[in-house]
């Protein structure tokens, strides 16, 4: 339990009552900087101890206490009339999978509504994987996503890098040690790249802290082509007092292949050209300012070896994540829809 100490009180006002819990690379970080546009949404400032999102109620923090996490949504943003309510929004997209968050977050802040963004678990896992190998993370730099996502195969592995090890020096090597050690962490890194899209055991335990009506799921694969319907509805969810069209505010971007916000920028005229002119439309230029390269990285399409591994893998989680949306009338979303309705392959072919 976080520690609640009498100097909160002040900060109470500015309790978040969004929280866009994840999981990672389902596009949370578009879905929290389209949203943020709207000024009646305050975000939290990030001291240069947090990586991009607060992270509070993970491990890492939540010592730090109420005050800590309160004083990062201070209220400093643009101005807006008083009058409408504001929305202080976490987006931390560690929270969705952390089995001890949904308990915290529920004792905190029982009314919140909790955001979660859902894409086919297949394409999750190889979006991490990525993720980490372009953070330079060693085993996902050594193994390709197909030896790391089959289980089955770590065996495998485990010859191969006998074999890669003593060729490089057979006499001083010792290759049980140094196997073990590697299958290990390629282990490790399997279950940090599945575990998160088990949706349905995780969904579960935030249902068991907060009523399914506080729940939003969004379509994270509908979001990525449909970021204005998606917003446009997630204000009316809301109830936002002033909501914005989202479809001024963005606009695809061809080259990043994704919607990006829309910024208006003044033509360089020279003055010679257009003298005593006033400004005017034309002199107006439309570009967009996209996420980071990070976000929509380019990679090679997943292996379709892969791609029917991890459909298999993922396949009972998904039917159970279709039955419980159901029973708390959510709708499907468009991906959960089709994978149902694509054939199981049996093991033996
Ligand atoms: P990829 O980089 O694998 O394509 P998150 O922000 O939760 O980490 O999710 C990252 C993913 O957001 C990206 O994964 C990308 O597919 C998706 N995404 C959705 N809308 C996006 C947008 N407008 N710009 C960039 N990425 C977007």
């Amino acid at each position: 339990m976080a520690i609640w100490s009498p100097k909160s009180a002040h900060l109470c006002n500015q309790i978040p009552t969004l929280l866009i819990v994840g999981p990672q690379k389902t596009g949370t970080t578009a879905l929290h900087s389209f949203l943020k546009l709207n000024p009646l949404f305050r975000t939290s400032s990030l001291s240069s101890q947090d990586f991009e999102e607060v992270q509070f109620f993970n491990d890492k923090h939540y010592y730090k206490g109420v005050d800590w996490y309160l004083s990062r949504f201070s209220n400093n943003s643009s101005k807006v009339d008083q009058r409408n309510v504001i929305f202080y929004l976490d987006k931390s997209a560690t929270y969705f999978d952390d089995p001890k968050v949904p308990q915290r977050a529920g004792s905190l802040l029982p009314d919140a509504k909790i955001i979660i963004s859902l894409i086919n678990p297949a394409d999750r896992a190889y979006s991490w994987y990525q993720h980490i190998k372009a953070h330079g993370d060693r085993i996902a730099n050594e193994f390709t996503f197909d030896e790391i996502i089959d289980v089955n195969n770590l065996d495998r592995n485990r010859h191969r890098l006998r074999r890669r090890r003593l060729n490089e020096d057979p006499i001083l090597s010792s290759p049980r040690l140094i196997n073990a050690t590697k299958v290990d962490q390629i282990e490790a890194l399997h279950k940090r790249c599945l575990g998160p899209g088990y949706y349905s055991s995780h969904l579960s335990n935030w249902l068991k802290h907060y009523d399914p009506r506080q729940i939003i799921i969004i379509d994270g694969e509908w979001f990525k082509y449909n970021p204005v319907a998606v917003l446009n509805r997630l204000q009316l969810l809301l109830g936002v007092a002033n909501p914005i069209d989202y479809s001024n505010l963005l606009a695809y971007n061809k080259f990043k292949g994704f919607y990006c916000e829309r910024v208006e920028q003044m033509m360089k005229v020279n003055e010679n050209e257009l003298p005593k002119r006033p400004r005017s439309r034309s002199n107006r230029q439309i570009r967009t300012k996209c996420l980071g390269s990070g976000k929509g990285r380019r990679y090679e399409p997943m292996s379709q070896s892969a791609r029917l591994w991890l459909n298999r893998h993922y396949l009972a989680h998904n039917r159970q994540l279709a039955g419980l949306l159901y029973e708390i009338g959510q709708p499907l979303p468009v991906w959960l829809d089709q994978s149902l309705n694509e054939l199981p392959v049996s093991s033996s072919e």
